[in-house]
């Protein structure tokens, strides 16, 4: 009893982090699509730059790696529990074997966390450790902020890292299609009143997000 009840406590905080992982991908990308309304880079370089200083937004940021932590470590044990106890043919999340994608949370998972790894050396430690991000100069002025959007647009110059984040963008869609619902499941909402519209919600969300995220390195490969 004591198991089940721990998985399921498991399920509830994955559920959660899960969730606002979804709201934080919202935040995210709406700052990338700057790149696409303003190809001067001012309006990109201007949020990354408060994102980078402003000391909420620091703080939030540990908020954030705490919340990918937790749902890592978790969806490690949880499918590490799941293994264990199918042979006996106990369950854990006998549920989630409602839609295809839910077979492969873990390999979809795994796929995002490297994709992930990648992200962080390319962006992140370039900037926090590295420091190899040029300054942003507009009209011949050195603005005193870094240049985020010369670092992106040039990746995205890069047909393999194109292919590599659109594949990864897409796998991401697939955890998301069946994360969604999953997540609402595991917190306890499950009736034919909400759940047809979080069903429907989910696969839009999965759909359009990571296609909000795939359009921007395109758009710059074509164009750039
Ligand atoms: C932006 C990144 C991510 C988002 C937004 C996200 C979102 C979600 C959501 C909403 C769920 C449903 C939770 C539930 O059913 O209780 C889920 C499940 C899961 N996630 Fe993620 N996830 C992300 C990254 C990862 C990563 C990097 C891993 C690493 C292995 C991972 C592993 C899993 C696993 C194994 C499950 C299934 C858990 C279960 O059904 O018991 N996720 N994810």
């Amino acid at each position: 009893m004591s198991v089940k009840y721990s998985s399921i406590t498991k399920k509830i905080w994955m559920s959660l982090m899960g969730l606002f992982l979804m709201v934080f991908l919202v935040v995210h990308l709406s700052i990338n699509l700057l790149l696409l309304v303003d190809p001067s880079r001012e309006l990109y370089n201007t949020a990354a730059h408060f994102m980078g200083t402003n000391p909420f937004i620091q703080t939030f940021q540990w908020v954030l790696f705490l919340g990918f932590t937790i749902h890592i470590i978790l969806g490690f044990v949880l499918q590490i529990q799941n293994w264990i106890a199918r042979p006996k043919g106990y369950k854990i999340k006998a549920k989630s074997e409602e839609s295809f994608f839910s077979k492969y949370m873990i390999h979809t998972g795994i796929i995002i966390l490297i994709f992930l790894g990648i992200h962080f050396v390319n962006f992140f430690f370039r900037v926090k450790i590295f420091h190899t991000v040029p300054d942003y100069i507009l009209n011949g002025v050195n603005t005193g902020m870094e240049d985020m959007g010369i670092v992106v647009v040039k990746l995205f110059q890069s047909p393999s890292y194109v292919i590599g984040y659109v594949i990864a963008l897409i796998i991401l869609g697939f955890h998301l299609d069946h994360g969604f619902q999953s997540a609402w499941q595991s917190i306890g909402v499950n009736n034919s009143k909400y759940t047809p519209f979080i069903k429907g919600f989910g696969h839009l969300y999965a759909i359009f997000i990571p296609l909000g995220y795939i359009a921007i390195p395109l758009v710059i490969y074509l164009t750039t």
